[in-house]
């Protein structure tokens, strides 16, 4: 159930022309860089056939060769996920992913989380927007007994990887004591991806290590998340687990479309958030999306303004400007979604995060008197967790802040968005809001769920197929011929 105030919105008449009187050289940029209320009335019919097309492409059950790939499995999933444990109890996917996280969890005090891309990123972002900004830095009772989380194999990075394994080194050196036991969370869909693998080949040696070689211990600290096939699944097999403790990504799901699943629900779990309250945040999305006409359908408005913005006024630079550091990980996580569904074909937005108000005093100049190809998304959480920081009296007045001295970090903060979007608006530059209550599982389950349809019903509106990534191809295959050919030489050579 949903109350009102904690529905997601979405605000876009920062992108429409204002009623214009008269004739002036701000209401002619306007004109030039706005939409009209009229061009968003005429494409309302168009969303209602796309959505019925997205909600059809949910049943087919043989779709035709060039609608493949056809991941809409995602859509339907939160929903079935919590239906299925309110029917099956343990013997529920979601059941087995909360006893493997939770096992993990009571097992560790740090967790290494290996994937990469869709295995990565959407993790990243629920760990970023929901745990404690320090959370690995707490000690264990302030983490309430919650592993600290480290991300690995989302790059190759030499130095880095070392890094992470000395820390543990030195940090982890009895396997006896709880407080220095650590385990890992290997995630990839297709199983085979090399940054991943590599990486799960480094660590599955040193859990080996510190734990020594029997199988049992490398399972008890080990939570596999892979496809029904593969390299990864048949290793896992080897060394002993069994098919359920082998989490599933469901057939149907692609990378970027799976962190409802165990891809980004394990992670979450393992740092102890209410992954229920995630599944309900997106089931209850999905029941808007289809359900809800377009006024009140924030999925259909964000699609259908951001096209229109692109295709009829050019703004092909997707500003995702979220108001809150927090936010930064979710910010990558879009531009993933948005670049690898989207940018096919010779078309598509170029996705770019920016965190407000730091990239203010970075980007800011260039968004404001730059090229004129951009809009922007504001992401802005309403509510704080926290009591509001006053300023405060200060005895040395040399900074003039007295003046303000009742007024709160958020009072600053909303100052700086109101400010920001009036200098946008007074040199016609588009802005569009997603409004979160607050920021929290339920609301985060609202807005991956949105951002993941809205680019579905995007790609739809273009004409291309937002689900495979048949670009990314290239690279691979590339590196792995390259790799194969290499004779080892340990160093890195760039030439
Ligand atoms: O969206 C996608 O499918 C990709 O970005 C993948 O998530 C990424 O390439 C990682 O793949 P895998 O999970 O198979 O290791």
């Amino acid at each position: 159930m949903q109350l009102p105030d904690e529905a997601i919105e979405f605000n876009y008449q920062g992108s429409l022309c204002p009623h214009i009187e008269a004739w002036t050289p701000l209401a002619e940029l306007q004109s030039q860089n706005y939409l009209r209320a009229e061009q968003v009335d005429a494409v309302k019919q168009q969303m209602m056939q796309v959505r019925q097309q997205v909600a059809a492409e949910r049943t087919m059950t043989n779709p035709p060769a060039k609608m493949l790939p056809l991941d809409s499995g995602f859509i339907d999933l939160p929903g079935q996920m919590l239906d299925q444990y309110r029917r099956k109890g343990e013997n529920s996917e979601l059941a087995r992913i909360l006893a493997a996280s939770n096992k993990l969890r009571e097992a560790t005090d740090r967790v290494v989380v290996l994937g990469i891309g869709g295995s990565f990123l959407g993790a990243k972002a629920l760990f970023d927007a929901l745990c404690h900004t320090y959370h690995n830095e707490l000690p264990e009772r302030m983490r309430h007994g919650k592993p600290r989380l480290y991300f690995e194999g989302n790059n190759v990075d030499n130095d880095a990887l070392q890094d992470l394994l000395d820390m543990l080194e030195n940090t982890c050196v009895d396997p006896a004591i709880k407080g220095e036991r650590w385990g890992v969370v290997v995630i990839s869909k297709s199983g085979g991806t090399i940054e991943t693998a590599a990486t799960y080949r480094v660590f599955r040696t040193e859990l080996a290590r510190f734990y020594g070689h029997s199988p049992e211990n490398l399972r008890k600290h080990i939570v596999p998340v892979t496809g029904p096939s593969g390299k990864l699944r048949d290793l896992c097999t080897a060394d002993g687990f069994s098919d359920p403790e082998i989490l599933k990504i469901p057939d149907g799901i692609g990378g970027r479309f799976s962190v409802l699943t165990a891809v980004g629900l394990v992670p979450a779990a393992v740092a102890g958030l209410d992954i229920l309250a995630l599944l309900l945040g997106a089931s209850t999305m999905t029941r808007r999306f289809l359900e809800e006409p377009f006024e009140r359908n924030p999925v259909l408005q964000y699609a259908a303004v951001n096209h229109l913005l692109a295709t009829e006024k050019g703004k092909n630079t997707r500003v995702m400007a979220v108001w809150s550091k927090k936010l930064e990980a979710l910010g990558m996580w879009y531009d993933q979604l948005c670049a690898e569904s989207l940018g096919k074909q010779n078309v598509g937005p170029t996705p770019l995060t920016v965190v407000q108000t730091r990239d203010l005093h970075s980007r800011g100049q260039q968004h404001q008197e730059g090229k004129r190809d951009k809009i922007v998304n504001n992401l802005y959480v309403k509510g704080t967790k926290h009591a509001p920081i006053q300023i405060g009296m200060a005895d040395r007045n040399e900074d003039e802040l007295n003046t303000h001295s009742r007024k709160t970090l958020p009072d600053v903060l909303t100052a700086a968005f109101q400010g920001t979007n009036q200098a946008y608006a007074e040199a016609a530059r588009p802005t569009n809001d997603i409004v979160l209550p607050s920021l929290s599982e339920h609301t985060m389950g609202q807005l991956l769920q949105m951002l993941m349809l809205a680019t579905v019903v995007e790609g739809r509106l273009l004409g291309i197929n937002p689900y495979g990534q048949p670009g990314v191809e290239a690279y691979k295959k590339n590196m792995t011929r390259i790799l194969k050919d290499m004779p080892g030489k340990g160093t890195s050579n760039m030439g």
